[in-house]
């Protein structure tokens, strides 16, 4: 049995690439809007007795989430063996307990959803944070695919004297993780956010990062007020001008003038999410991790 790879509409690149580092074969899919905005797809190609990897770009999950789910319905209604997820980046974790009464957890209710639909997934740097471990929400087998060896070889190559920062205590685990493989020095500030676009963040001691290049590390720039409040604190200190690399550009309305107002040198990403700012190809290890996910199950042609 062979695996196919289908990408949403949007994510076709990602898919193509992830397919040919598979040697797996493509699954065509016509898509477009009703009048009213509804989709309507069709799965051209044959997926009978098939492995299928559906691959998901989700930066605006909501409009996507209909399609999504439909085309998981019909692969498997057409006779795929199994369906399974490959989302980059994966949405809606950030949301991951009650903070006020009344409030909904969208990333269990998220991930009850793709369970129900899929077979397994495979992500990138989910943003784990009182949540460990995708099985504590997941029903589904799950890979979380580090990009931190592929950051930590960009950061080696492009910045010279590079000091790490991590923007808040929960970019620890990404900041470390890259200065550990880079070999270079980190530290890690701490942050107080008020509201969706209102942050407010505590400098250390920053003495270690004269002479040196400020490498801000985050997993996800999405208002960018996180990475732009922090590269602010860094120039008022006198460092020179920070480059800013996230795993997850989401970089929502004007985050990319916010970052650059602020005085970024630089702003790069990976490749989880479509951007002028994908510097960083993570698709290899996106198509290593399906490989083994689906191992035993899937024979890759
Ligand atoms: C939050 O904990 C995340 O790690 C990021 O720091 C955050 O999502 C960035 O959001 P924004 O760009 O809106 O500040």
């Amino acid at each position: 049995m062979s695996l196919q790879v289908v990408s949403l509409p949007g994510s076709e690149p990602c898919g193509d690439s992830i397919a040919r580092r598979l040697g797996a074969s493509r699954c065509r899919l016509e898509s477009r809007r009703f009048p009213d905005g509804e989709i309507y797809l069709r799965v051209v190609d044959d997926v009978g007795g098939q492995h299928v990897a559906v691959v998901a770009q989700l930066r605006d999950p909501d409009p996507q989430l209909p399609g999504l789910l439909f085309l998981a319905d019909a692969l498997r209604e057409l006779g795929a063996a199994s369906v399974g997820l490959v989302a980059p980046y994966l949405p809606y974790m950030r949301q991951d307990i009650r903070f006020r009464p009344g409030e909904a957890v969208a990333s269990r209710s998220f991930a009850k959803l793709v369970s129900t639909a899929f077979a397994w997934l495979v992500t990138v740097d989910p943003h784990l944070h009182r949540i460990a471990s995708l099985d504590e929400i997941y029903r589904i087998p799950t890979a979380a695919v580090s990009s931190a060896p592929a950051i930590a070889a960009w950061v080696q190559a492009q910045v010279e004297r590079p000091h790490l920062v991590g923007p808040d205590e929960e970019s620890m685990q990404w900041v470390s993780e890259v200065a550990a493989l880079a070999g270079c020095p980190y530290t890690v500030l701490r942050k107080h956010r008020s509201g969706d676009r209102s942050v407010e963040l505590v400098l250390p001691d920053l003495r270690a990062l004269r002479g040196r290049t400020p490498v801000l590390v985050d997993d996800i720039i999405s208002s960018g007020q996180t990475m732009a409040a922090t590269v602010g604190k860094l120039r008022a200190e006198g460092l020179a001008a920070p480059v800013c690399v996230a795993v997850h550009a989401v970089f929502a309305g004007d985050a990319p003038v916010r970052l650059q107002a602020a005085g970024a040198a630089r702003t790069v990403s990976c490749n989880t999410l479509p951007h002028p700012s994908n510097a960083i190809d993570v698709t290899d290890v996106l198509a290593e991790s399906v490989r083994v996910v689906t191992g035993g199950m899937v024979q890759v042609r």
